[in-house]
């Protein structure tokens, strides 16, 4: 089942699975986590799609499949038409500068002794760039991010968080990636710098052609730059969509729940904004509730959904897919 319409798709994930073993206890072994289970969406060239869901959920197991950091138990990862997930390393090596990850935290991902051309640089003299067309590309790169080419001989902590990001992102694009993994790269920053980051992925998105999977835990940070959005609830995608179609009429309650919590931009439309708030955390993995996982939390549960699952079926316009017994029309 393909869950987008148009280009052929840069990225094809199907049936994605990552159990990790689970801890002992005593002498008996539980069975294992099932933290991502039968995962499936496209990326087309140059899109975003978002991907959101509470703390726990997969989001950042899936991210680090989709650029084999991680190698799934289950399901498969086409990625320019190779399946990625059983490619030899030596095979795999081509295709690495092709897809990149962005992480929350820009400080712990940046060394901290090495000024910031080397860490730009460091990918394009593994691609066996002559010096001199290093230099040029680098130079380039951090004012492409809104710095300045002086800022590339300070050490990371002479940044602040936000700048620190963009040279994250710089050395991401470096290799002219078709495609990033974002891990939540803006929670970590205020909230004004979050919007300067979202713009700077974006611009970059149009300049450089580059497409996006963009993890977030919810869905006010995906709205602004998010072609489709994708939502996860304990290891399973509940609805993905067109981002306009998905806002505008979730399907699922989980996705609706989530939106309740979204400021909207229209005064009189935000004071009479309803707020839907979930009883309890998120059950755990290694013990996941039966039937539709939901069921404990969801306003809407009947009797069936604590026995049936309920599959990933399209719901409405725009190839929109949902995983629910009673989808909202
Ligand atoms: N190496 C591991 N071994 C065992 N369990 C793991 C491992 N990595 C992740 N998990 C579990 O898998 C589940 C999914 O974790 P993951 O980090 O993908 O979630 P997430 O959606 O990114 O959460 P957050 O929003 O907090 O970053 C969690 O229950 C987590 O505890
Ligand atoms: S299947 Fe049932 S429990 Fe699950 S989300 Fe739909 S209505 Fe709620
Ligand atoms: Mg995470």
């Amino acid at each position: 089942m393909t869950t987008s319409t148009g280009p052929e798709p840069l990225l094809t994930v199907r049936d994605l699975g990552m159990t990790f073993p689970a801890p002992r206890q005593g002498m008996r072994r539980t069975a294992g986590i099932k933290a991502v289970d039968g995962v499936s969406f496209d990326v087309r060239p140059g899109e975003t799609l978002g991907l959101v869901g509470e703390s726990g959920c997969g989001k950042s197991t899936t991210g680090r499949m989709l650029v084999r950091l991680l190698d799934p138990t289950a399901g498969q990862v086409d990625f320019q038409g190779n399946d990625i997930t059983r490619l030899s390393q030596r095979a795999l090596r081509p295709l690495r500068s092709k897809m990149q990850i962005i992480f929350q935290d820009p400080f712990a991902s940046l060394n901290p002794r090495q000024p910031v051309r080397q860490i730009i640089s460091a990918p394009l003299r593994a691609q066996g760039l002559a010096a001199g067309e290093i230099g040029r590309e680098v130079r380039e790169l951090i004012q492409l991010v809104g710095l300045a080419p002086e800022h590339l001989d300070r050490y990371p902590h002479q940044f602040s968080g936000g700048q620190a990001q963009r040279i994250g992102i710089a050395r991401a694009l470096a290799t002219r990636p078709a495609l990033v993994v974002a891990d939540e790269p803006v929670s970590a920053l205020d909230v004004s710098i979050q919007a300067q980051i979202v713009g700077l992925m974006e611009r970059l998105q149009r300049e450089l052609g580059v497409a996006y999977v963009f993890i977030a835990h919810d869905l006010a940070v995906v709205k602004h730059l998010s072609h489709r959005v994708a939502v996860m609830y304990l290891g399973r995608i509940v609805e993905i969509g067109e981002k306009a179609e998905v806002y505008a009429n979730p399907a699922h309650p989980y996705t609706k729940a989530l939106l309740s919590a979204v400021p909207l931009p229209d005064p009189a439309a935000e004071r009479a904004r309803e707020r839907i708030v979930l009883l309890g955390d998120p059950p755990s993995p290694a013990n996941p509730p039966s039937g539709c996982t939901f069921h404990p939390r969801c306003p809407k549960a009947q009797e069936i959904c604590r026995s049936e699952p309920p599959l990933l079926t399209i719901a409405g316009p725009g190839q929109r897919q949902v995983a629910c017994h009673f989808p909202e029309s």
